[in-house]
């Protein structure tokens, strides 16, 4: 099968004729690939298991991991989901659309595939408009992962999927890289008090200001509960080389740098601004941001990943983010990706 890479300028008149034309191999049961607000989607018709079932061969997902079905507007969200609490309207009015999927008991609908059997369904209603169009124009719930190979670094460029799923899909609509570079925060709503899942865009504190205490999915794992959420397998993110952690300090990273270099041939660096460097000509650098500046710090983290992976190197540090706001996405991401 042959890519189309869909071109968009931004321009809603020129785009239209290219989101329809999108919208219709959705509605004919293929893939098409597209950006949301936090990384690049998969998707297909959620309602279709058949359509449903051809994301997974394409990321050599697990049958097991299910996925998140992204929708237009609350209505929608009524449509496929049910039991719906003050709490959970509160969220929708609050962060909707915007990178918050929560996790609800589904309506019957949505095919057991998407859902991998369980009986509750993630949902999100994404702000990027050409999502958005894209799901009013095909008239369907449009399953996505994010369009990485599994276990992979999610994409945030139409460039980066065409790296994992080039005569996978049908098409890739390219609206350049994607605003947040994170994935949307994973609520479930079915627990008491909510369990958090994933931390990204949407960050615990905002939602803990609406709701009340929301708790870690590693607090649930000390209660010695099973994994709520299959996908969340603690390796993941990962590019093909070794990622190593260091403290948020540039002389811990210069120091680590220096012992990395001794033990692998080539080496990356993802390096917050000015922080200083050994002289190595086995040493390649990603130009990160400013140390502190979170939004731009998750809009490149996984385009680093990449991009010092295809330079060639074995092994990358990476100094590790702060348990707060924006950052604990990075964090969570990077420990991901650290881990064998
Ligand atoms: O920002 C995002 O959320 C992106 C864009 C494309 O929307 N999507 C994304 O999807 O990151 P994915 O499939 O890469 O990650 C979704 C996670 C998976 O780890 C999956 O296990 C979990 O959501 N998940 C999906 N449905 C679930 C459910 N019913 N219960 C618990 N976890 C669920
Ligand atoms: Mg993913």
């Amino acid at each position: 099968m042959f890519t189309q890479r869909l071109i968009l300028t931004g321009d809603e008149r020129h785009d239209e004729p290219l989101i329809q034309q999108a919208a219709a191999i959705i509605r004919a049961g293929g893939l098409v690939a597209f950006p949301t607000e936090t990384v690049y989607g998969l998707g297909a018709d959620a309602l279709n298991p058949e359509a449903a079932r051809r994301i997974f061969l394409a990321k050599g997902r697990p049958a097991w991991d299910p996925l998140i079905v992204h929708v237009a507007e609350p209505a929608d969200i009524h449509r496929y989901t049910r039991d719906h609490s003050t709490l959970i309207e509160k969220l929708i009015r609050t962060f909707m659309p915007g990178p918050l999927t929560l996790v609800l008991p589904k309506r019957e609908v949505i095919s057991d595939v998407v859902t991998a059997g369980r009986e509750t369904v993630a949902v999100r209603i994404p702000r990027h408009p050409v999502v958005h169009a894209l799901i009013r124009s095909s008239g369907v719930p449009i399953a996505a992962p994010s369009a990485n190979k599994f276990g992979r670094p999610s994409p945030t460029t139409a460039d980066h999927v065409l790296q994992d799923l080039h005569g996978a899909v049908e098409a890739v609509l390219d609206a350049g890289a994607t605003p947040m570079g994170v994935e949307s925060t994973i609520l479930d709503m079915t627990t008491q008090p909510p369990t958090l899942l994933r931390p990204g865009g949407v960050s615990r504190e905002a939602i803990e200001a609406i709701i009340g205490r929301v708790r870690m999915l590693d607090e649930t794992f000390l209660e010695g509960v099973p994994l709520p959420a299959p996908g969340l397998s603690a390796r993941h993110y990962a590019p093909n080389a070794k990622v190593l952690l260091c403290d948020p300090q540039p002389e811990a990273f210069y120091d680590v740098l220096v012992h990395t270099l001794s033990c692998y041939a080539f080496v990356g660096a993802m390096r917050p601004n000015g922080w200083q460097l050994p002289d190595s000509k086995r040493l390649r650098v990603f130009e990160w941001g400013a140390w502190g500046d979170w939004q731009t710090l998750a809009q490149r983290l996984f385009r680093g990943l990449r991009a010092l992976e295809s330079m060639g190197v074995h092994a990358i540090v990476c100094p590790l983010p702060p348990e707060e706001g924006l950052a604990l996405a990075i964090r969570d991401r990077l420990q991901r990706a650290a881990h064998d």
